[in-house]
């Protein structure tokens, strides 16, 4: 798959991209991360993207003709499936969302600035807005980061181990059950002896019974909260 995300700062999600987890999966050829920045799009002299809102208003306002020529620019060489804007109040980034997100070919992720977009954009050329929790970030970078990654890793092969993207919390709308490595007993603190036992079926229902507690007790909503 291949991730277009457009913003004003680029030097901040290189890091990012090029690293870690999305790292890997391109050096593996399984997925594509570029990084455009909006101002080579702009028509203004002083590379500015940004403008006073109509109606008096504090702040700054992204303008729609770098936007709206960096999407076209990008849609003049392939289809995307999504264009995706950035943004506290879009629907929240769950699990499922990044799953389905995985599947598609090619998206946009346009990060947000300042005040936000002229609502125009909004209007006419984004398909889906995301917001990664109930908090407002200064720009739509880190959440751009966060869902890039979150996609990424659960495209098969991008992690080694092709079962541990399927066994990750949330996947099945539960938590994880706890993990232990060596040594058996560290300290006197001992790895539970189920584990040790090599009874594969009898560690499966372990596992599951762990799941199934950790989420009643820490996260019960997950369990009333039953997602695609
Ligand atoms: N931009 C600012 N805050 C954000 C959030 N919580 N999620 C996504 N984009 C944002």
């Amino acid at each position: 798959m291949r991730i277009d995300i457009i913003t004003v700062l680029p030097e901040m999600l290189e890091p990012f991209t090029n690293q870690s987890i999305l790292g890997r999966a391109q050096s593996k050829g399984l997925a594509e991360i570029h990084v455009h920045n909006l101002r080579d799009y702009t028509k203004d002299k002083h590379r500015r993207v940004d403008d006073y809102p109509f109606g008096g208003f504090a702040g700054m306002v992204m303008q729609c003709q770098p936007i709206d020529d960096c999407i076209a620019a990008l849609k003049a060489e392939r289809d995307y499936d999504e264009v995706i804007y950035t943004s506290p109040d879009g629907e929240q980034f769950t699990q499922a969302v990044a799953n389905e997100l995985s599947l598609k070919e090619n998206i946009i992720i346009l990060c947000g600035h300042y005040k936000g977009i002229d609502h125009r954009i909004r209007e006419h050329l984004i398909t889906r807005e995301i917001s990664i929790g109930d908090y407002v970030l200064t720009g739509g970078e880190l959440a751009a980061a966060v869902m890039a990654d979150a996609v990424v890793r659960v495209i098969p092969g991008v992690i080694g181990d092709e079962q541990s993207a399927l066994s990750d919390c949330f996947q099945d709308n539960m938590l994880s059950a706890p993990v232990y490595t060596r040594p058996a007993d560290y300290k006197g603190w001992r790895v539970p002896d189920i584990l040790l036992s090599g009874h594969e079926a009898n560690i499966k229902e372990w596992e599951l019974n762990q799941m199934l507690e950790r989420t009643k007790k820490l996260r019960p909503d997950l369990l009333n909260n039953e997602q695609d």
